[in-house]
């Protein structure tokens, strides 16, 4: 069964291969979409290393000059997806969106640098790569944290990766609607539209792109320009442990500089996150920099910091709220017991691997919590193939389907259950 899976998820990755990126899954999107590429590089690792390194190097060939590394590459026309990049016209010579995604090239770089067998063939490309991450990663407190507070904004939804998250939605009430070019979705048209973000969230998605488009996508004022600010710790812990894995990648390439910029920068970060910390929720939220205010909100995005080294006894708090819960897959990227969670709906409760596969990582030292997030990941792709999420409830597949990341997360998963290895030198142990 495992070889059967193993084997149906190579080929899921090789189906959506277009020879230098990957497709998430052809039809809903059609490009090189930017975390997803770094995730499914991590799939290629276990067949074909080589496409590993060159997934990451495609990606951060389309770096702007700024340092941004764009959420969407639109290597080839393709009229089934909205927005296109006449929307975007981000003026890029191979068209690009003009907002980012979260940044994990660092922290896939380094596994795929640690599989690596004959590392000083890629000492070369491996040296370009980590000073091009760096440079985004500079970027973001450039751009994304004006008053040096130690964590970054994300400025549209979009750039979470968690699109219609109930996190978004006070947020997104700040963002007009009016004055939006008439538009048709083309998401729709490929997957359910109850799976899918609303009509009123869409309207807003466009009008921010529209209002970034009129300043030009210059950076440095768009944050302050933007209605919609919002510090997500799930997106800066990826940031944290990305600059931290980059930190170990530099180090080994004696680039010293990098190295211990980056460990400051992750420091000032990790100390920044408590002020994120809700006692009463048990797990990390978000904070409204528009409206000056936490947002009290259970969803995915506040137990992703387990992936860094946050103090021992908040991870077991969120080890322990992540149990609790009725559904029979976890874990629902909201709280079901809230209002707000839809079973279906995208982001407001659904289950995706990536998810649970980078929760499962920060929970090394919890192996039951852990186990048994990958047992039952591995039994939705059992049950309902590689889609792009899943019902938390009846493990229904949501969204659409013979997904590239759920694919290289069930290698990633295989093979750690059969060669489970010790916490690799370099990485850093959590405070307490
Ligand atoms: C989409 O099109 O739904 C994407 O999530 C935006 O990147």
């Amino acid at each position: 069964m495992t070889k059967m899976m193993a084997d149906q998820a190579i080929e899921t990755i090789k189906a959506n291969d277009k020879g230098r990126y990957t497709v998430p899954t052809h039809g809903l999107y059609p490009f090189q979409w930017n975390w997803d590429s770094c995730l499914t590089a991590l799939g290629f690792s276990h067949f074909d290393m080589e496409r590993a390194w060159i997934e990451i190097e495609t990606l951060l060939e389309h770096q702007w000059d700024d340092g941004m590394v764009p959420h969407i590459i639109f290597h080839e026309g393709n009229e089934g997806y909205f927005p296109g990049p006449t929307v975007w016209n981000t003026g890029r010579p191979v068209p690009t969106s003009g907002i980012t995604q979260p940044p994990v090239a660092g922290y896939c770089l380094r596994k795929i640098y640690e599989r690596t067998s004959d590392r000083a063939h890629y000492h070369d490309r491996l040296k370009l790569l980590v000073k091009k991450i760096y440079k985004w990663h500079s970027w973001f407190f450039e751009n994304r944290d004006p008053e040096n507070t130690g964590l970054v904004a994300i400025i549209h939804p979009w750039e979470s990766g968690r699109d219609n998250s109930i996190d978004w939605d006070l947020a997104l009430d700040d963002v007009p609607q009016d004055g939006v070019a008439p538009f048709i979705r083309r998401d729709t048209q490929h997957a359910d539209p109850e799976h899918r973000p609303t009509e009123n969230q869409y309207q807003r998605y466009i009008w921010l792109v529209q209002h970034f488009a009129s300043l030009d996508w210059q950076n440095s004022v768009l944050h302050d320009s933007s209605p919609f600010k919002i510090v997500d710790p799930g997106f800066n812990a990826m940031l944290i442990r990305s600059i931290q894995d980059l930190a170990f990648l530099a180090t080994e390439i004696q680039e010293q500089q990098i190295a211990e910029e980056s460990l400051v920068m992750a420091g000032k970060a990790i100390k920044a996150l408590e002020s994120l910390w809700d006692d009463g929720l048990d797990q990390y939220v978000c904070y409204d920099r528009s409206r000056s205010c936490l947002v009290r909100n259970a969803s995915i995005g506040g137990l992703i910091p387990v992936l860094v080294n946050i103090p021992n006894h908040r991870k077991e708090r969120i080890a322990q709220s992540i149990t609790n819960h009725d559904c029979k897959f976890g874990i629902p990227s909201q709280n079901p017991q809230s209002i707000e969670f839809e079973r279906y709906r995208y982001w407001r409760g659904p289950v995706w691997l990536i998810i649970n596969y980078m929760i499962s990582e920060g929970l090394k030292d919890q192996p039951s919590v852990r186990n048994s997030i990958i047992e039952q990941s591995l039994e939705l792709i059992e049950q309902s193939g590689f889609a792009e999420y899943y019902d938390p409830i009846d493990g229904k597949p949501c969204g659409g389907q013979t997904f590239s990341w759920t694919a290289a997360m069930v290698l990633e998963f295989l093979g750690e259950s059969v060669n489970e290895q010790a916490s690799p030198s370099g990485e850093l142990q959590p405070t307490d």
